[in-house]
Formats: structure tokens, C-alpha cells, sequence
């Protein structure tokens, strides 16, 4: 039991502590090469090849940046290539996926009151849509569509908003967000494996050979980056949604996704246009402030978040709430919980004594009434609403102890 505890815990926080190193490091990369892609200039007196130059200054040194578009004249020997930070990033984030969502599919990824399923059958579709999901994003790109830019970029957004749709109808909120997640990322790690260094790679040995490469190459590879480029900061609010309820315990949830890559979206054009030395589109800060606020509404739909702002007219003792959460939050909630697959009490929270329950009377309100995330698997311990109505009213009154 204790190896098991000691290998699940450090498994998961050191593949977590890599997957943060290794995706810091690719997308800052990625946004690095964007923003000096879009800052340089064209002037008079660059070498031959040369499609434009930046100046830029860092760790007490000047850069001088030029990029040839046709190669140089020779190769050089040291040519550095970026792609482990992107595998980095999916190797370690699909181990998380399965040592963390899979392992425990029953509590993370099943809510019974979406879709009454086992674990093996939530990992089956799971993988399933990862795959599936991956195959049609794929097959958009290579399809007539993949002509034209805006065309696909509108059908790829519709593809995600009904791809988030759908996990919601068949796992649990934070499921539904962490699969999308996995599914975007995914995606974006592909295009860098299987057609942005390929084709690169392809490049690089026709002009070796001295052929000129075909140009459909590094338009595709272009029009790949560009994906990732507006992609990147919805995923990483999907990887980071699951300590906030708020958004995937919403109703709303998968509207609220949507919302999330259009804001996504916006705010990267927001810095395209001003790397590239255009205008600065202002308004995009307009528009996601609106989508936030909008998201902020959403979460309030249809819970219990209303209630704690109006105190009951029913006091509740203190003894009645201590009564509900040792049935049904403390066999997983304890310094040594019962709850087969929990190991240790999750994220740390112990709900076994009057002052700990007190303590943590805001995650009880926002996890067990507002969102209805705890109990989790769709109430594995079977909470009556009676109870989370109990709850609510503690919480209201300022959740007083004994
Ligand atoms: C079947 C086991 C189980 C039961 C029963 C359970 N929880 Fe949890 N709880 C978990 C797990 C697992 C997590 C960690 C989720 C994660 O990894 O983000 C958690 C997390 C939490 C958190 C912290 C969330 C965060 O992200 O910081 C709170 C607060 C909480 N639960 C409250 C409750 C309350 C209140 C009840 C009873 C109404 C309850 N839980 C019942 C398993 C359980």
C-alpha cells in the first residue's frame, strides 16, 4: 500500500513538474519565433537570401536576427532544430492523462448523471475521441477546405465547439475540459511531428540536393503554425480548469469552451498585428473582457451560487453539516481514506473535524452545492439535494462551527 501511495504520488508530480517545464519551454519558443517572424524588416544591403532582419536585445547582448527564406548559401553544420519541447509536452501530458484521469476513470472522468458508464468504458471513449477527434482535424486540413484559411479556421472552430459539446454529454465536467484539452494538444503536437519538421525536413534536403523546394510544403507547414499559434492559450486554460468548478461544473460548460477560443483567438491577433508593426487592435481586449464577463454569468446559471448570497430563514446547526460531510465526503476525505483508488486525501483536503470542516467551508460550497463536482462521478456517495440545501444554508449564514 505504501509503495503504491509513494509510486502514485511522485509518479504524478514529477510527470506534472515536466509537462509544466516542457510545455513552458515549447510554447515560449513558439511564441518567441512568431513574434521575430512578424517583427522582421525588409531594407536595402541584406545578403542575398535574406528575406528580412530584427534587432533585439537580451542578457546584455544585441541580436541580430535574419532570416533566409531561401537557405543559405551553405548549410550550416549547426543547425538547430525545435521539436523535443513539443514531445516532451505530449509524452509526459498523455502519461498524466492515464496515471491521473485513467487510473481513476470512475471518479475523474464518469459522472453517472451524464452517462451512467464504467471507468474502462469512459477510457475507451476517451482514447476513442482523442483519436477520432485528431483523425477529423486532420482530414479538415487536407480536404479542399485546407485551401482556404478563413474557411477552415470557421469549420475548425465549429468542429471544437461540437467536439466540447459532445464530451460534456458523456463525461464528467472536468473530464469533458481535459479531453478537449488533450484533443487540442494533441493536434498541435502532431502538426509539429507529422507536418511542420517533416516538411522542413523535406526543405532542407531539396535545397542540399540544390532543387528548389516545392512551396506547398512550407505553406502547409505555415498554415499548421499558425493553428497552434491561435490555439495555445485555450489549451492551457482547459489544463488548468480542473481546481475551478465554476467553469466545468457549469451547465454552460461547453459554451463557456467556446467562449474560450474565441477569446484565445483575439488576444493572439491582439499581439500578431503589434509584433508585425501594425496598429495595435485594441478592441480585442473589449471583446474578451465581454466574453469573461459573459463566462462569469454562465457560471451562475442554474446553481446553487444564488443561495449563499440570501441567508436562510432556517438556522442550521453546525452538527447536522459535521453529520453530512462524514457520510458522504470523509471515506475519501481523511488523513487515511476508505474509498478504494484514493490513496490519500485528495488535493490535500481533510474533512474529518469541526475546525477542518470550517476550514474548508468555501471548497464545500463552490465543490458540493454550487457545482455539484463533489461528490464526484456524478455523487458516487449519494448526497441528497436536501443535504447540499443544508449545506448552502451553513455556507450562507458564514458557515459558523460548532
Ligand atoms: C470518492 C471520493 C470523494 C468523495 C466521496 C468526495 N471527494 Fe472531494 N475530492 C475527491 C478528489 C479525487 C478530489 C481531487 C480532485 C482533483 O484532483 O482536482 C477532491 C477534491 C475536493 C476538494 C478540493 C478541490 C480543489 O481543486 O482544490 C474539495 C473542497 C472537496 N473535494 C470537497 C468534497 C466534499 C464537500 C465532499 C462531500 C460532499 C467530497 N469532496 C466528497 C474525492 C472525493
Amino acid at each position: 500500500m505504501i509503495w503504491q501511495l509513494l509510486f502514485e504520488e511522485w509518479a504524478n508530480f514529477l510527470l506534472r513538474w515536466v509537462h509544466v517545464i516542457a510545455g513552458v519551454a515549447w510554447i515560449g519558443s513558439s511564441f518567441y519565433f512568431i513574434h521575430l517572424d512578424l517583427s522582421l524588416r525588409k531594407r536595402d544591403g541584406l545578403p542575398e537570401g535574406v528575406q528580412g532582419d530584427a534587432w533585439q536585445v537580451h542578457g546584455g547582448g544585441f541580436y541580430h536576427m535574419s532570416k533566409y527564406m531561401v537557405a543559405p548559401k551553405q548549410m550550416p553544420k549547426d543547425l538547430t532544430w525545435f521539436y523535443w519541447e513539443a514531445y516532451a509536452t505530449f509524452l509526459t501530458g498523455f502519461s498524466l492523462l492515464v496515471a491521473h484521469y485513467y487510473m481513476n476513470a470512475e471518479i475523474y472522468l464518469v459522472d453517472k448523471t451524464v452517462l451512467d458508464i464504467s471507468g474502462a468504458v469512459a477510457v475507451a471513449l476517451s482514447v476513442g475521441g482523442l483519436v477520432l477527434g485528431y483523425m477529423i482535424y486532420e482530414g479538415l486540413c487536407r480536404s479542399p477546405l485546407g485551401k482556404n484559411d478563413a474557411a477552415l479556421g470557421a469549420v475548425g472552430f465549429l468542429f471544437l465547439v461540437l467536439a466540447a459539446w459532445g464530451f460534456t454529454k458523456v463525461f464528467s465536467g472536468r473530464g469533458a475540459f481535459i479531453e478537449l484539452g488533450a484533443l487540442i494538444g494533441t493536434a498541435m503536437v502532431a502538426n509539429v511531428a507529422h507536418i511542420i519538421i517533416p516538411n522542413q525536413r523535406k526543405i532542407v534536403k531539396a535545397l542540399l540536393a540544390g532543387q528548389t523546394p516545392d512551396p506547398a510544403l512550407g505553406k502547409a507547414g505555415k498554415q499548421r503554425s499558425v493553428h497552434n499559434n491561435y490555439l495555445t492559450l485555450p489549451v492551457i486554460f482547459l489544463m488548468v480548469s480542473n481546481h475551478y468548478p465554476l467553469a466545468f461544473g457549469s451547465k454552460y460548460n461547453w459554451i463557456i469552451v467556446s467562449l474560450i477560443l474565441v477569446i484565445g483567438v483575439v488576444i493572439r491577433h491582439f499581439y500578431n498585428e503589434g509584433h508585425a508593426g501594425r496598429p495595435k487592435p485594441w478592441w480585442t481586449w473589449g471583446v474578451a473582457a465581454l466574453m469573461i464577463a459573459i463566462i462569469v454569468w454562465l457560471s451562475t446559471i442554474g446553481t446553487a451560487i444564488s443561495s449563499a448570497a440570501a441567508p436562510s430563514a432556517q438556522p442550521v446547526k453546525f452538527a447536522q453539516v459535521q453529520d453530512i460531510v462524514t457520510a458522504r465526503c470523509s471515506m475519501c476525505h481523511a488523513r487515511e481514506p476508505v474509498w478504494e483508488g484514493i490513496i490519500s486525501p485528495p488535493k490535500g483536503v481533510v474533512l474529518d473535524s469541526p475546525d477542518s470542516i470550517r476550514q474548508h467551508a468555501k471548497g464545500i460550497f463552490l465543490q458540493a452545492v454550487a457545482t455539484r463536482s463533489m461528490p464526484p462521478g456524478g455523487n458516487l456517495t449519494d448526497l441528497p439535494d436536501e443535504d447540499r440545501q443544508i449545506l448552502a444554508a451553513w455556507f450562507a449564514g458564514g458557515a459558523p462551527g460548532i
